[in-house]
């Protein structure tokens, strides 16, 4: 029976050096949450980086088979690659400028290189383990060269690919040395999704811009061969998330952190570090509510996760010094004996006690400066069962397109966070659930399950009209 292989730099799984060996554990980041649900079905398979460097090839053995057992097969990675390819020309270049971080951006010929070599190393991995007749889906910035690789090896295969950060204007892209072969490399797939129509239109103005390729309802004239792109927005597994909120550990890890806030009103923001995500400008804004609402010191904490992520990256090193700073700032300058105005965590935590911190806040700051979809947004809408809740959201995340019932905010205008907090805590209850009841019904309508059928079916769709086309 075909199968879909699906692609991805990261895998589901994370292996990770511990003085007892190697130990396993799930990945953090949206496209591991988001896709982890599903992927097990109807024999599919997951090639990816299992996230640590592991060149011992008795290393490598034993880490096949561990992951072979949960579908997984794993893309093996050299420091160098790590540095030039996942660090460098991933995240040095890529994720800076499709996050309008232009500034941020290095353009180092080696990287690019790496970058190049590594997707052709993927494209070998992928060539061994897929039969002709499987679907191939490609996943994220980090492999735009892979399926066009993949199409000069199969002509014929079926081959998504999904962004799942923003894709910019084009004057963002055209600015990248080598975005031709970028916009030509996401162009061997038959199908192109994005999370919004906005990251759409830019893909499409892109590629008729520098490439010069017409196209006519999202379909692309690219030489020979025809081209679909089309907005998909991802979901969640919305039942997983309900039903882990109502579970006893859930509840459990609910009370363990409300005896820590105490009577306390809990504001909840879960990120990785990661300068997109706008944790900086969350911290004034909340300083600043703190000062132009007294009223609210002592009876509100902002619990504050954030998950350690790329923390060889210069810019993710510089942002830890400044939000560790500004924590121990606030806190210092506005704490009591009885009381601390930010609690602070710099570590992963399991679904459980995220589950718990969901159920316990009143209210959710979700403030990224860009975010391809942000899936803590409708994470944080599935927990709330009966539960009130108001959710703060940025208009720039993708999520912002669906959640209309949030209290949808600007985040780089300190001030009208601070107004949206306050008016969070003051909100009504009837019109929080309301709101909730709203998001509810669109986040368990659009689940993950829901996007996976609809893009399955649109590239069905292209590969037939591709028949009638030539
Ligand atoms: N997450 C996690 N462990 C944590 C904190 C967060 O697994 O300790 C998950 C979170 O539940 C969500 C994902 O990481 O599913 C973050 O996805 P999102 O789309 O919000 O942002 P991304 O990290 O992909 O930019
Ligand atoms: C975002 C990206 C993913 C990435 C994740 C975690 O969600 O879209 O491709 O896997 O962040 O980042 P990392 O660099 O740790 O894989």
């Amino acid at each position: 029976m075909p199968r879909t292989i699906i692609v991805s730099n990261r895998l589901p799984t994370k292996a990770q050096r511990t003085e007892e060996g190697l130990h396993f554990s799930p990945s953090e980041g949206g496209l591991a949450t988001g896709l982890g649900s599903i992927y097990r079905a109807d024999g599919n398979v997951w090639v990816g980086w299992p996230g640590v460097e592991i060149d011992d090839p008795e290393e490598q053995r034993y880490v096949t088979e561990e992951l072979r057992n949960d579908s997984m097969a794993p893309v093996f990675l050299t420091q160098d690659e790590i540095r030039d390819f996942y660090e460098g020309f991933s995240n040095e270049t890529l994720w800076p400028t499709f996050h309008y971080f232009s500034q941020y951006a290095v353009y180092d010929q080696t990287y690019w290189e790496a970058y190049v070599a590594v997707n052709e190393k993927f494209c070998q991995a992928v060539l061994e383990l897929a039969g002709p007749e499987d679907t191939i889906w490609v996943h994220d910035y980090q492999l735009l060269l892979l399926p066009q690789l993949l199409r000069q090896a199969r002509p014929e295969c079926s081959i998504g690919f999904f962004l799942h950060i923003p894709f910019p204007s084009h004057e963002l892209i055209r600015v990248l040395p080598w975005a031709k072969p970028l916009l030509e490399g996401m162009l061997g797939a038959d199908l192109i999704g994005f999370h919004t129509y906005g990251y759409m239109r830019h893909f499409l103005s892109s590629v008729a811009q520098i490439l010069g390729y017409p196209s006519q309802n999202g379909l692309i004239e690219a030489g020979q061969r025809s081209v679909l792109v089309d907005a998909f927005p991802m979901g969640i597994d919305y039942d997983k998330y309900a039903q882990v909120a109502e579970s006893a550990e859930a509840r459990a890890s609910e009370e363990l952190y409300r005896e820590a806030t105490g009577d306390a009103r809990v504001i909840l923001s879960i990120d990785r570090l990661d300068y997109t995500k706008g944790i900086a400008e969350r911290l004034r804004a909340y300083e600043l509510m703190l000062q132009q609402y007294p009223e609210w010191r002592e009876r509100v904490t902002l619990l504050m996760l954030v998950v350690p992520s790329r923390d060889q990256v210069e810019k993710y090193k510089e942002l830890k010094v400044e939000v560790d700073e500004l924590v121990g700032r606030i806190n210092a300058e506005y704490r009591t004996v009885g009381w601390t105005p930010i609690q602070y965590f710099y570590r992963s935590f399991p679904l459980e006690h995220l589950s718990g911190l969901y159920r316990l806040a009143e209210v959710a700051l979700v403030t990224p400066m860009r975010d391809g979809m942000n899936l803590v947004a409708k994470e944080f809408v599935a927990s709330k069962g009966e539960l009130p809740g108001v959710l703060i959201l940025s208009e720039r995340a993708g999520a912002a397109r669906e959640l209309s019932d949030a209290l949808i905010i600007n985040p780089t205008d300190t001030r009208q966070l601070a107004e949206a907090m306050h008016e969070a805590l003051v909100m009504p209850e009837d019109e929080q659930r309301l709101r909730m009841g709203n998001m509810q019904a669109l986040v368990s309508h659009y689940t993950v399950y829901h996007w996976v059928r609809l893009f399955m079916d649109r590239l069905t769709y292209i590969k037939i009209k591709q028949q009638t086309l030539a």
